[in-house]
């Protein structure tokens, strides 16, 4: 079995591994206690419902073996669960399990399941400790790293995404790789979208070829040691990025260029009734999980969204040359990795840019995009006139049949 691979993440708020391997679960124990300095007396297991038992079971067969008591909740992977009557649940879970201020949450899931249990763990007794257990590929190479949690606001404009939180760094993420086998196709392929969202800005964090190698690889992405280093070589990236600006301080060339193609992608997947137009225009899989899968997941509104911030930069350039190679490699790699480009359902240019405009990455009034560069750069713009906006919207309407 080949060596885990770790990558150091060094916080203002401390430092901590990311653990890249096959069948880390089943070390959970040892690890969290290595990670900790001892293993605390009390657990809170926070899963979501689409985490086979067999997963949630190895979890807790390493933790008890470590003399932890282990209680378990389960969420619900959905944006609209992801709110704050779920954190408080799992709040009053955390309080009938007697954890105290030693003690710990695990998460065992997607970067949904993380960004909530990452938030109660940041609020409840003002702080206690927790190791995130990525399941899905965007939990591994973006979610679980960071330290970045939080829940969902209703609002009459639709859900504010992420609009509560904390900054709330793990002390441990454990990537096991034997979860991602039962990783249904259409949500790792989502996890793909931030992997090419990296791709478009690595030049700038150490690895001017993750774009060019990661296109390469699209048709062979599942094998096991291709995959682990398309998630070390997007973990470091995002380790790089929070080393440096862990609290998105930085105005232009910090964290917040990981919001590449977020601010469209958020306005579209809060929009009701907006769905993913299947790459080549082919219906989604029939094929549904139990539970079944939203309509629009994150990664795939990211796809969109980063669609729509090629359009963008290319309609803000002055060389219309290279940003309209870089709209057409864009629509190609996310073709390649089997990704939407456009989506169906989606309201008057209007109702999204309102959404758009309530997004938290706005600057006061301006509306702030990362949009890319040809060579592997993204940048922060301000100043991306409305026209822009409505054509990268045109864009991504898949035409209606
Ligand atoms: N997913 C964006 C960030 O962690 O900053």
């Amino acid at each position: 079995m080949p060596a885990p691979r770790v990558i150091p993440v060094s916080a203002s708020s401390g430092d901590y591994e990311v653990v890249v391997g096959p069948r880390l679960l089943a070390e959970l124990g040892p690890r969290a206690s290595r990670a900790l300095g001892t293993l605390p007396r009390r657990v809170l297991l926070v899963a979501d419902r689409g985490v086979p038992q067999a997963t949630i079971d190895l979890a807790l067969a390493s933790l008890g073996s470590e003399g932890c008591s282990c209680a378990v909740a389960l969420v619900n992977a959905d944006e609209r669960d992801k709110s704050l009557a779920a954190a408080e649940r799992l709040l009053l879970a955390a309080s009938a399990h007697a954890l105290d201020r030693a003690d710990l949450i695990v998460v065992l899931g997607g970067g949904l399941t993380g960004d909530l249990a990452g938030f109660v763990a940041s609020t409840y007794m003002r702080g206690v400790n927790v190791i995130q257990c990525p399941t899905t590929l965007l939990a591994m190479v973006d979610a679980s790293v960071g330290g970045k949690t939080g829940v969902n606001l209703p609002s009459p404009h639709g859900l504010l995404k992420n609009m509560a939180g904390a900054f709330h760094q793990p002390r441990l993420v454990l990537a096991d790789l034997a979860a991602l086998d039962s990783l249904p196709e259409r949500q790792f392929r989502s996890g793909l979208a931030e992997c090419l969202k990296h791709g478009l800005l690595a030049a700038d964090f150490g690895d001017p070829g993750l774009w060019t190698w990661t296109l390469a690889r699209l048709p062979r992405i599942r094998e096991p040691a291709i995959l682990a280093e398309l998630i070390e070589r997007n973990v470091r990236i995002k380790a790089t990025v929070v080393g440096n600006d862990e609290r998105e301080l930085h105005p232009s060339a910090g964290r917040a260029l990981l919001n590449l193609g977020h601010t469209f992608g958020h306005a579209i997947e809060t929009l009701p009734g907006v769905t993913p137009e299947a790459p080549g225009g082919l219906a989604p899989p029939p094929k549904q999980p139990t539970p079944p899968l939203p309509a629009m997941l994150h990664g795939e509104a990211v796809a969109i969204g980063l669609h729509a911030a090629a359009v963008c930069a290319a309609a803000c350039s002055p060389d219309a040359g290279p940003a309209a190679m870089l709209v057409q490699d864009v629509c190609a790699a996310l073709h390649a990795a089997g990704l939407p480009a456009h989506a169906r359902g989606l309201p008057s240019d209007d109702v999204i840019l309102d959404r758009m405009r309530h997004d938290k990455k706005m600057l006061g009034e301006r509306l702030r995009l990362i949009l890319p560069v040809p060579g592997g750069r993204s940048e922060v713009r301000l100043d991306v006139p409305e026209v822009a906006l409505r054509q990268a919207l045109r864009a991504i309407r898949a035409k209606e049949t």
